[in-house]
Parts: C-alpha cells; sequence; structure tokens
C-alpha cells in the first residue's frame, strides 16, 4: 500500500505540471492596479483584455461608494449563518424579486457563488430515475453538477441540434422505461469560443420532445438582449427556459449568482439547494453591492452600448486583418492561430513584454492540439487607442508567428518541457 500523497507529489495534474515553467506568468499571473481597461503586470503598465468586468462597474465610482457604504453600515459577516436559519433579511428578497422581474422569471433564488450553486441546482432537480442531456462543451460546474447524478446522462455535441435529437430519443426511450423526466442543459454564452447556445433550436425542440431546460447565462446576463436579460432575450426565448442561471462574477463585477424560473420551481430550488441550505448567507456587502449593480444594468444602457461598441471594434478589425475569430456571437473574442504550446508561450510573452498586451491563452487540451487560442474580453472600459494598439501588436505576432520566430525562441522552452 502506497502513502495517498505519493500519487499527488508524483503527478501534479494536467495544469499543475506546468507550473515550474508557467506560475506568476502564464497561470497564477498578480494584476495590480484598479481593474481598468490598463492595469500593471510585473511593474508594467498592459492593456488588460482578460477580465470579465464586461460592463465596467468594477471600479465604477458609484459601484465603489455603495460597495464601502455597505461595508462601513455592516462589516463583512452580517447576516451569519443560513438563509434558512438566521442568514436571511428583507433586501435579500428585494435582490431576488429584482432578479426576477430583470430577466422576465415569477421567482428567483440568491446563490453565494455560480459554481457550487449551479452544481447543487442540477442535483436538486434531478432525481436518479431522471435523464440528463447536455452540451459536450459545457463548463466544469455543469460537468460537476452532472457527476453528482445518480442516473443516465447523454452529452451532445457541441451545439449540435442533430446530435442533440439523437441523444433526446434515447434518453427518452430510458425515461419510458424510468418513469423519470429529462433535463437540458446548455450554456447561454460558451464562455472560450464566445458562441451562444443554440436555445431557439433547442427550445423548438419541445414541440418534438418532454423536457425541461436549464440554461448557465454567464457571459451572456447583462450583455446579450435588448435589456441585457440575456441570450434567451436575445433569441428571443427566454419563456422557453424552465431555469436560469447567472453570475455576479462578470457584468455585475462581484461575487454571487441566482437563478430564476417558476415560482413553483424556485420555491421547490429554496428548500432543497444543499449549497446553499448548509452554508452561510450571501453578505450584506454583496447584496447591496448587487442591488445597486443591477439598478446600473437597468438605468444605464450606455454601458452596454459602449460595451458593444468596443466589442465590433475589436471583432470587426481582427476579421478585417484576417485573423480567424471563429464564430462568435458574444462580447467573447478568440483569436485562433496554429502553432505549439512553446511556441504559444513564447508569443504570449512576446505580446505582452514588447507590446504590453495581457490576454489568456488556451492551449491543448482545452481545444485541439496545434492550435493556440488567444481569448480577449473587450468590456466598457476600453478605449479605441486600446483597440488601435492590439490590432498592431496582433499583426506583428502573427508575422513573427509565421515566420518561424516563436519555434526558434521556445526551443528552450520546448527542450525544458520535454517535448
Ligand atoms: C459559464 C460559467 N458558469 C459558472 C461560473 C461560476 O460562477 P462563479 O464565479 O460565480 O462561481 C462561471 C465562472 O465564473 C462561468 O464562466
Amino acid at each position: 500500500m502506497r502513502d495517498l500523497f505519493d500519487r499527488i507529489i508524483e503527478n501534479k495534474g494536467p495544469l499543475g505540471k506546468w507550473a515550474s515553467q508557467a506560475e506568476g506568468y502564464f497561470v497564477f499571473p498578480k494584476l495590480e492596479g484598479q481593474i481598468s481597461n490598463r492595469m500593471k503586470f510585473n511593474g508594467k503598465e498592459v492593456i488588460t483584455w482578460s477580465i470579465n468586468d464586461y460592463l465596467g462597474l468594477a471600479n465604477h465610482p458609484e459601484v465603489i461608494k455603495a460597495d464601502a457604504e455597505a461595508a462601513a453600515e455592516h462589516g463583512a459577516a452580517y447576516p451569519m449563518g443560513a438563509r434558512m436559519m438566521s442568514g436571511h433579511t428583507d433586501l435579500h428578497e428585494q435582490l431576488q424579486n429584482e432578479l426576477a422581474a430583470f430577466v422576465n422569471k415569477q421567482s428567483a433564488y440568491l446563490l453565494n457563488f455560480g459554481y457550487q450553486g449551479i452544481m447543487s441546482a442540477i442535483d436538486a432537480l434531478v432525481t436518479k430515475d431522471d435523464i440528463i442531456v447536455y452540451d459536450v462543451d459545457s463548463h466544469a460546474c455543469i460537468i460537476d453538477g452532472v457527476r453528482l447524478h445518480m442516473g443516465k446522462r447523454f452529452t451532445y455535441q457541441h451545439n449540435d441540434m442533430e446530435s442533440l435529437e439523437k441523444n433526446l430519443e434515447r434518453a427518452t426511450k430510458m425515461a419510458e422505461q424510468t418513469g423519470g423526466g429529462i433535463l437540458v442543459i446548455s450554456e447561454g454564452v460558451f464562455g472560450m469560443r464566445g458562441e451562444q447556445g443554440r436555445l431557439k433550436e433547442i427550445v423548438a425542440l419541445k414541440e418534438k420532445f418532454k423536457f425541461r431546460l436549464l440554461v448557465d447565462d454567464a457571459h451572456g446576463f447583462g450583455t446579450l438582449g435588448a435589456t441585457g436579460a440575456g441570450a434567451g432575450e436575445e433569441q428571443g426565448v427566454q419563456d422557453g427556459i424552465d431555469v436560469y442561471f447567472a453570475t455576479f462574477a462578470k457584468s455585475m463585477a462581484s461575487i454571487g449568482a441566482f437563478l430564476a424560473g417558476d415560482k413553483e420551481v424556485i420555491d421547490y430550488l429554496k428548500y432543497n439547494l444543499r449549497s446553499q441550505m448548509f452554508a452561510k448567507s450571501l453578505p450584506m456587502i454583496f447584496v447591496k453591492g448587487a442591488l445597486k449593480r443591477l439598478d446600473m444594468l437597468r438605468t444605464m444602457p450606455e454601458l452596454k452600448q459602449k460595451l458593444w461598441d468596443n466589442v465590433n471594434a475589436l471583432q470587426n478589425g481582427l476579421k478585417e486583418r484576417g485573423f480567424d475569430i471563429g464564430n462568435t456571437q458574444s462580447c467573447v473574442t478568440p483569436v485562433y492561430l496554429n502553432g505549439s504550446i512553446p511556441e504559444a508561450m513564447a508569443l504570449v510573452k512576446d505580446l505582452r513584454e514588447n507590446y504590453g498586451i495581457f490576454c489568456s491563452i488556451v492551449v491543448y487540451p482545452v481545444i485541439p492540439k496545434g492550435l493556440i487560442l488567444l481569448r480577449m474580453i473587450p468590456t466598457a472600459t476600453h478605449t479605441m487607442e486600446d483597440i488601435q494598439a492590439t490590432l498592431d501588436a496582433f499583426s506583428a505576432i502573427r508575422s513573427r508567428l509565421e515566420n518561424g520566430t516563436y519555434k526558434r525562441l521556445s526551443q528552450a522552452v520546448a527542450m525544458a518541457m520535454g517535448e
């Protein structure tokens, strides 16, 4: 028998194994200064394209003021205890009511964190007789939620409606045997590539199959739809979403999340969401902070307009220069390039050190081998000058990638990695 920690020390995991080469730079980088379009990395100013502060609320003076006032009045703790026991307040209820109205649902329920919250929602919505059908490219929180499920689950190919139909046929046969129901899960916006979930087509399948739909709209909330109610509103099918989920971690620039749907479903979840029932209530700083942010989402449409002006300028600029930005239908802006992991590392270093551009890099196994994905998140705080500088930098790094500069630069890295 071996010691439990032997394996952990030998094998640090798919990401942990890169720690000695990557930590502090490619992973766990320290961005300093106020959250905005320009921050500091290793003491130098960079244009930041990797922060999900879509509407620029993180550092908005009104938001900072509301957060500070709430902190001064309540400290970080109030209210103490779980919502069910002693952590419930009028303002938690008010926020829920306002969120429900904002996304056009009867009711909403607050969650401390999106990740645990959606896991619990999946866990609470199904029993072992029910079947889950979900997009294969789902966020880790959905995958972990599905892992809690004791019954059958099927994945469908990413955004592939034929594959979804096939799996719904299988799920329907199975549900007829078990006597259970079917839960379909999609994201409103897939956060890596920026494609919207094909909610309109999924909802249309309700004519043919009997299922309920849960949508994780982390990136759609506040950014899509005429009022910012998200991908369902954008595609005209908000009513077809049975359980709507969004986090405060992106457009709302905070912590917390919520679920919304019909009153009887939300009432059920309120009494069955284990990660909320047995966890301390969301502190008042975040509740009051979310009320303020939501008010700004409602009353300051110019923030979303500014965001989209920037998104369009960046995405059109990239397309005009012949970059492959895939099939994004949201603010998430991916740029696909061909190259190895060491080349990607050399390229990102060049972008950061010589052009002052800070963006996230995604490589295999998240995307196929040989592809490099540079992922950019435009926000309302970016300027046309930031966009122009970024487009020029991207043109420069593409020619270096193509003329082999990064291959040469990365040879030392590749050798160190044993590639
Ligand atoms: C698609 C998606 N779902 C859920 C979450 C988790 O939300 P939270 O950060 O509130 O835990 C995230 C990340 O924030 C996300 O991108």
